[in-house]
């Protein structure tokens, strides 16, 4: 099993990832605020690339049944119904509903892995279950990191790290690029305390700065939501499998 982890999405074209089995990584705060939502009876997430495209697709869904989630600037988008903080994502809210979700980086990473044959989202939450859906699949694995405006972030490369150490450890043959190998030393380095290292990083900062300290406390949890949650024709589900289990969020 190859282990590639890219760190920002510019760095590939949308094509590179035609075929193949790809983890998705936003842990501040998309990809956890999906497995929370999907854990907590939300129907189905759809990710879109761009405000404009999530107020079309409210349009042309059932109302009532159809809710739009989702950041700029860290901020509730004006005329959504919800931010991005997996702490709103709860079941009286969003049971059965379908969530539109636009998020400045993790919506946007996702969208980009829509032609690979397995899409899967991952945060410290379900990082666990995750590697051990990627060892029974036996592909070789990229896991994208949506990082920040572009640009590399900590808390998405440290989440990598942690799931090639726990490859690493699981699968047999591994092989892994220059950049899993410095994502897993990354990882042992300064992934012991999460919440410390959240904390410390620039969008822990901007979230604290607005008022999300929760937020990271919440982000930091590791292996509460043992749940795995695969993007596919344009939708997250939560992948039906003997092995995995929904937590609601309240008992995390
Ligand atoms: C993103 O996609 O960049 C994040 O989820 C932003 C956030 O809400 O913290």
């Amino acid at each position: 099993m190859k282990i590639n982890v890219i760190i920002s999405p510019p760095n590939v074209d949308e094509l590179y990832f035609t075929g193949k089995t790809t983890v998705i990584i936003d842990v501040l705060r998309a990809s956890t605020t999906i497995i929370t939502a999907l854990a907590n009876g939300a129907k189905e997430i759809v990710p879109v690339s761009s405000v404009e495209f999530a107020m079309k697709a409210s349009g042309s869904m059932f109302g009532g049944q159809t809710l739009l989630g989702g950041e700029r600037n860290t901020k509730m988008i004006d005329g959504f119904n919800l931010g991005n903080s997996p702490l709103e994502y709860i079941p009286e809210t969003i049971s059965g509903k379908s969530i539109i979700l636009y998020t400045s980086n993790g919506s946007r990473a996702i969208v980009k892995s829509k032609f690979s044959e397995n899409s899967i989202i991952c945060s410290f939450q379900n990082l666990s279950a995750v590697a051990h859906y990627l060892v029974e699949l036996n592909n070789n694995v990229e896991i994208l990191c949506s990082g920040r405006n572009g640009v590399f972030s900590l808390e998405d490369t440290i989440c990598a790290g942690k799931l090639v150490t726990e490859l690493s450890s699981l699968a047999t043959d591994v092989e892994l690029t220059d950049s899993s190998l410095a994502a897993l030393t990354l990882a042992k380095s300064l992934g012991k305390n999460l919440k410390k290292m959240m904390t410390e990083s620039e969008h822990g900062k901007i979230l604290i700065e607005n008022g999300f300290e929760e937020d990271i406390k919440y982000c930091s949890k590791l292996n509460t939501i043992p749940i795995i949650p695969i993007f596919s024709a344009n939708v997250i589900k939560i992948l039906q499998h003997p092995k995995t289990e929904a937590v609601p969020t309240s008992e995390t």
